[in-house]
């Protein structure tokens, strides 16, 4: 049976929560959020926001498109890495079902290749992957209800597991 509240896919960069959100909500029939394609939908590409606008201005871009993919029900939505920065959006997340995905450093090198991701940009991008993960860790460890590993296996697995969680 589709989710009465939203479904919320929380978790690093690399995590998998836009392929594995995508895949969760055409298994449960309803719609498929992810917050950082509305704002790039409506404000242009992410890395050219962080470099133009900054990153503080992303920031308030993504809590608008948050706090409406929320208000949209049963809907699966998948937030940006970063989106739980905001004590606002951890707040909204306490009425809603949170899996956290998370990965294992030496998987997510491969998942993060070639990828835009600004704060990723520049030398070593996995150390700053791993510095930005131990800062964020508890952040997410707060909102989740569930989580998953998706570091080995099939991403389908992680799927059902989460459907039959829902
Ligand atoms: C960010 C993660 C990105 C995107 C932006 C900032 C972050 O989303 O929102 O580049 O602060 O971790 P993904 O987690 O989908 O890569």
């Amino acid at each position: 049976m589709a989710p009465a509240s939203p479904l919320v896919l929380v978790g690093p960069m690399g995590a998998g929560k836009t392929s594995i959100g995508r895949r969760v909500a055409k298994a449960l029939g309803v719609r498929f959020i992810d917050t950082d394609a509305v704002v790039q939908r409506e404000h242009g590409p992410i890395e050219q926001i962080f470099e133009i606008q900054g990153e503080s201005t992303f920031r308030s871009w993504e809590r608008a498109a948050i706090q409406d993919a929320l208000g949209r029900g049963g809907a699966v939505v998948s937030l940006g890495g970063g989106a739980v920065l905001d004590a606002d959006t951890r707040a909204d997340l306490a009425t809603c079902d949170v899996v956290m995905l998370t990965v294992d450093p030496r998987v997510v090198a491969g998942r993060i290749q070639g990828t835009a991701r600004p704060l990723l940009s520049g030398e070593d991008p996995i150390e700053r992957w791993r510095r930005i993960w131990q800062e964020r860790r508890p952040l997410y460890e707060s909102v989740a209800d569930i989580t998953i590993d998706t570091s080995t296996g099939p991403l389908q697995h992680v799927v059902d597991e989460i459907v039959s969680w829902a």
